[in-house]
């Protein structure tokens, strides 16, 4: 695998990331109705504070802007947080964004909801950086808040496969191509990628925790997370290789 950090594959991506993941505002209303009547359960938020970690043009920052959030959305590129920007200007909502990396940076604040979706959650991460990103999400959230993570989960993208081969393609001429070569052992996936768009053809890789079910559930304890829960296709979360898992702080 060499030398691959992973951010080079973002940094290409960031120019096609409308193309290659257009937000689909239905889906993500669906998201959150299901994250807020089943996580959050009776109780009723106060602060309405949330961060989105690693919100990418803020599909959901700005949704939950709408309902009456306050967000601090987190990324590591200007770009699509610039973007993110305008369009919360556009809609008069309440979202900031903040710049950092958040496999190196601390993040700061007190929110009673943090959320990592789009199965961020384990990019560019094995075992250990995945549970010093759940330490970092901890530290930021206040008492009794509720940890929102989507990750791909070995069982089910994995099932009797070691390697899965992906393209995706846009109507305006790109495509990113994908080959994901599955290490059982370390529970990560090296995803080699062929990113072409704007008369270029770029290469890069970076790799992905996909952690099993009882791994997963491992490191949200150990980072003294409680009420684990853990909601997949079968129980209404809408991604097919992905599960939604919640936790929340101590109070
Ligand atoms: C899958 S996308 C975002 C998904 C978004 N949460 C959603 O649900 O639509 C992943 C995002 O993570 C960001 N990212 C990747 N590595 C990062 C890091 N180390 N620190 C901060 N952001 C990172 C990328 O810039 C990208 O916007």
């Amino acid at each position: 695998m060499g030398t691959c950090t992973g951010l080079r594959y973002f940094e290409l991506l960031s120019e096609f990331y409308m193309a290659y993941r257009p937000t689909d505002e239905e889906r993500t209303d669906r998201e959150l109705d299901f994250i807020l009547a089943r996580g959050v359960g009776d109780w009723s938020p106060r602060t309405r504070l949330v961060a989105d970690v690693m919100s990418g043009p803020g599909r959901h920052a700005l949704a939950l802007g709408r309902r009456g959030w306050s967000v601090d959305a987190i990324d590591m590129d200007a770009s699509l947080l610039g973007r993110l920007s305008r369009a919360a200007d556009d809609l008069g909502v309440a979202v900031r964004t903040i710049k950092a990396n958040v496999d190196t940076d601390s993040l700061q604040g007190s929110y009673e909801m943090v959320l990592c979706l789009g199965t961020s959650f384990g990019i560019n991460a094995g075992r250990a950086d995945a549970f010093r990103l759940i330490e970092r999400m901890r530290d930021i959230m206040a008492p009794a808040a509720l940890l929102c993570t989507e990750i791909f989960c070995a069982e089910a993208r994995y099932a009797g496969v070691t390697q899965l081969d992906k393209v995706r393609a846009w109507p305006a001429g790109g495509s990113v191509s994908k080959r994901l070569v599955w290490d059982a052992r370390a529970e990560v996936e090296h995803v080699l990628a062929t990113i072409t768009g704007a008369g270029r053809r770029d290469r890069a890789c970076y790799r992905q925790f996909v952690p099993r079910r009882d791994t997963m559930s491992a490191l949200l304890r150990d980072a003294g997370l409680s009420e684990v829960r853990r909601y997949a296709g079968q129980d209404g979360w809408p991604t097919g290789d992905a599960a939604l898992w919640t936790a929340r702080a101590p109070d």
